[in-house]
This record gives C-alpha cells, sequence and structure tokens, in this order.
C-alpha cells in the first residue's frame, strides 16, 4: 500500500514538473533537470562549493604564488595556457573576471560549477570538456589564486 502512495506521488511530481515545462521541447526529461533549486546571491557571483561567504585571502603573496605556480604546473597545463584557449580557457586575465571565491569554488568543484553554474555551463558549451577535480586542497587552491593575481598583475609567470 505505501508503496502505491509512493508511486502514485511520483507520478503526480512528474506531472507537475512536466506541465511546467511549457510544452516547450520534446524530450520532457530534460525539464526535470531545469527544475533544480535555484543558486543563491552568493552563488551567483562566488560559484557553488565549499567557499560559502567571503574569504579574506588579503593581499597578493609572493610566496604563495610561487607555491601556486609549482601545482598549476603540474595539475593544469595539461589543459590551460595563460593567453590562449586550449582544452579549457585561457586563465591569464581569469582573476579580473572573477573573484577568488569563485575560483576556489570552481577549482574545488568543477563539476558542480560545470553542472549548475550559469558560467559553468556557458564555458561546457564553448569548450566541450567537464573540467575534472585535480584532487587539490582548498590552501593549494589560494596559491593558484596567487599565481593567477601574479600574472594578471605583473604579467610575469612565475613558472618561467
Ligand atoms: C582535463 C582538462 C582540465 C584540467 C586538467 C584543468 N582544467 Fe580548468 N577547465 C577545463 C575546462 C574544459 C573548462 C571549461 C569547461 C568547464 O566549465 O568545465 C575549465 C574551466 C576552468 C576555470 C573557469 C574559468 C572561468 O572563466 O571562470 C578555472 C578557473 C579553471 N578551469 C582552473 C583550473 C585549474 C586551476 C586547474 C588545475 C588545478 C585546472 N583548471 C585543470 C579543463 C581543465
Amino acid at each position: 500500500m505505501q508503496q502505491l502512495t509512493r508511486i502514485l506521488l511520483l507520478l503526480i511530481l512528474a506531472l507537475v514538473y512536466t506541465g511546467c515545462g511549457n510544452g516547450e521541447g520534446d524530450d520532457q526529461r530534460t525539464d526535470t533537470r531545469e527544475a533544480e533549486p535555484e543558486l543563491t546571491e552568493f552563488e551567483l557571483e562566488h560559484g557553488i562549493g565549499p567557499v560559502t561567504e567571503r574569504l579574506d585571502i588579503g593581499d597578493l603573496n609572493v610566496e604563495r604564488a610561487r607555491r601556486g605556480a609549482d601545482i598549476f604546473d603540474r595539475r593544469c597545463t595539461a589543459c590551460h595556457r595563460m593567453g590562449r584557449r586550449f582544452v579549457g580557457p585561457p586563465l591569464g586575465e581569469v582573476t579580473e573576471m572573477r573573484s577568488p571565491e569563485f575560483l576556489i569554488n570552481f577549482i574545488l568543484n568543477p563539476e558542480e560549477m560545470t553542472n549548475r553554474h550559469p558560467v559553468g555551463q556557458e564555458l561546457l558549451q564553448d569548450y566541450m570538456t567537464i573540467m575534472p577535480y585535480q584532487n587539490v586542497t582548498k590552501e593549494q587552491a589560494i596559491e593558484i589564486v596567487d599565481f593567477l593575481r601574479y600574472y594578471a598583475e605583473t604579467g610575469e609567470d612565475l613558472r618561467d
């Protein structure tokens, strides 16, 4: 009996979801994906992931940037260049477009950022690849952000 109630509930839910789709699109299953909960203001601006409030990462720290350069060299250069698109987007000016929190969330949670965040969805359409998580810690993500900030501010690539 309980089982039947559950099935009925699911049916009703399915009907409600498809009813919201304005009848657009042939494949109704895509409509349920669009019915994901909306993002908060914070998430829209600073990304979805472990960073849920503004972080004070302080001024650019060259020692931290050097450590970031090393990690970037090992974990990111397979897909990213500074000044041109490659497998992924160029990152030479990314710190001028996005907040540190956004970048840290992207680095730590790239799959959800690509699937659920409008910026990630747009990048996916353009690059046709989902960035895989590179197994970096939050500390290391901050170091990478400093490496990228250093590059954007001075034009100097600390890997050279
Ligand atoms: C296997 C390839 C690959 C690797 C390795 C990779 N990325 Fe990416 N990255 C991508 C692709 C493709 C995108 C754009 C599509 C998407 O959103 O997944 C992207 C997007 C990004 C973005 C978002 C750019 C923007 O405009 O907001 C950042 C930031 C980024 N990557 C940083 C990194 C860092 C830092 C590393 C190393 C820790 C790294 N990526 C490793 C493929 C990769």
